[in-house]
């Protein structure tokens, strides 16, 4: 006869999973269903496409370590939006105003939680050196160890950190020590499968170790072109290798859909799955059908352009994804392309609730002088050919800053206009440098109708 103590002798115990801490600022990545980063394709208004429509993460694009040491933070008093911000290297365009560019926009409280930067990198000082530009402003930073890009590449970066071990683990290392443990967020990475599995298993073997908290695979080697099926027998063993080591396991390559991300993650014991190119065709994918799944392009398409007229987007930008989103058959999308500016494209597709919104921004971004027509412009139409107030002073306040005037003010971070600003204002250290406009900037929202003039924190994601 078992007695109770026999019984329980023999019962097992519960297998302990162990469970890298998600740090008090990161973000655990599983059970998710995430935007990929995508250089071009993954910028601030794509992001906040991605999530309107039900991404639980975004990574943003790959940002090379170089290009973000020594850029300035700065808040946008428009929109809230966070800016870093550099002077070109060359001094710009002779006979023009040096202007900085932008090189990287966070809507602070639309991705608050939600934002993975990534960087590319072969480097581990310089890693933590751009890693701590942005630490505190992000939930998560991954290192792209995946790209097959020459660009990548040829800098020992990306996919060429498949073949170097012992310096990808030296970048993840030092980023979780440097900024993973000071900053509170998480550290990541994101691969490609190798040739064989029993390379995979090595590589993924020493990576879990390097105190990560989460690992993207993409299920094609480097070799193998986009179009390519993706190759998901490793899946299970790469899993295998997360969990045993307390590591959130994401696959990439060729998830469709919310629910087909779902159904895979179940059938391949994986945490999270990641989406890139079906996303850059239409978000609406990350939205499940029970919720009314794919909407149609002419509905992502004008939630997208309400975005990058928000987010002050860089029309070439802009026009680049609206290629993707527009079904290349329709007539749209060839008057898409000819247009040179935001109120065109508006006009072309008849997002009428959108015209003046885009008329300002294009005023702001110096685009006016390209319209079609000023005709049928409301309420900013131009009196006696001069910009209205606003625009002018805002575009005045921008040339004197480019030419080291004084609209910009150094100062430590504050809370930005309109509710934005610093995602935290915990104690992780904050970037070294930042630079904040002016919050009395004359804006250009006195010409935007409300839906555009209130704070990304007030508008409906
Ligand atoms: C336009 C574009 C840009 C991309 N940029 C990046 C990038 O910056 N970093 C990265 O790790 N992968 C990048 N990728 C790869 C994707 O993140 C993803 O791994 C790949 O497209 C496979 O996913 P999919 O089958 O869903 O398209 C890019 C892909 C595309 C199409």
């Amino acid at each position: 006869m078992t007695t109770l103590a026999t019984a329980t002798a023999t019962v097992p115990a519960p297998a302990v999973v162990p469970r890298v801490p998600i740090p008090a600022n990161g973000v655990d990545y599983r059970n998710k269903i995430v935007l990929a980063p995508m250089v071009r394709s993954g910028e601030l208004p794509s992001r906040l496409l991605a999530l309107k429509y039900g991404a639980d993460l975004v990574w943003g694009p790959e940002t090379i370590d170089r290009s973000m040491i020594g850029a300035e933070r700065r808040v946008n008093p428009r929109n809230g939006t966070i800016e870093f911000t550099r002077m070109p290297s060359n001094g710009g365009r002779p006979n023009k105003p040096v202007k900085a560019s932008i090189i990287y926009r966070i809507d602070p409280v639309r991705e608050k939680g939600r934002l993975i930067y990534q960087m590319g990198t072969a480097n581990p000082e310089l890693a933590v050196q751009a890693a701590r530009v942005v630490a505190a402003d992000v939930s998560g930073i991954d290192v792209n160890s995946g790209c097959p890009k020459p660009f990548s590449t040829h800098g020992g970066m990306g996919a060429a950190l498949l073949r170097t071990p012992d310096l990808l683990v030296s970048i993840l290392e030092a980023l979780v020590k440097e900024i993973g443990e000071p900053f509170q967020i998480g550290i990541s990475v994101k691969i490609r499968i190798l040739s064989s599995p029993e390379e995979t298993e090595a590589l993924v073997t020493r990576l879990v170790k390097t105190g990560i908290t989460g690992l993207t695979v993409h299920c094609r080697t480097t070799p193998m072109r986009p179009r390519e099926r993706a190759i998901r027998d490793q899946l299970p063993m790469i899993a295998k290798i997360c969990h045993d080591a307390g590591v959130a396991c994401v696959m990439n390559g060729d998830v469709t859909s919310r629910d087909q991300g779902l159904a895979l993650m179940s059938e391949y014991g994986v945490d999270g799955a990641m989406i890139a190119t079906s996303a850059e065709t239409n978000s609406s994918c990350f939205r499940a059908e029970e919720d009314g799944g794919v909407a149609p392009w002419r509905d992502v398409v004008h939630e997208y352009m309400r975005f990058c007229i928000e987010s002050e987007n860089r029309l070439g930008n802009t026009k680049y994804l609206l290629n993707m989103l527009i079904p290349g058959k329709d007539k749209e999308f060839k008057d898409t392309k000819l247009s040179k500016t935001y109120l065109d494209i508006c006009r072309g597709l008849k997002f009428d609730g959108l015209l003046t919104a885009a008329a300002a921004v294009d005023q702001l971004l110096g685009l006016d002088d390209k319209w079609e027509t000023t005709a049928g412009v409301p309420d900013i139409q131009t009196q006696s050919g001069s910009k209205p107030k606003a625009v002018q002073n805002a575009m005045e306040s921008e040339a004197a800053r480019a030419a080291g005037g004084g609209a910009v003010r150094t100062k430590t971070p504050s809370p930005a206009v309109h509710g934005g600003g610093p995602i935290r204002r915990s104690s992780a250290p904050q970037p070294a440098k930042v630079a904040q406009v002016d919050a009395e900037q004359p804006a250009v929202e006195a010409t935007i109708p409300a839906a555009q003039t209130q704070a990304p924190s007030q508008l409906t994601a």
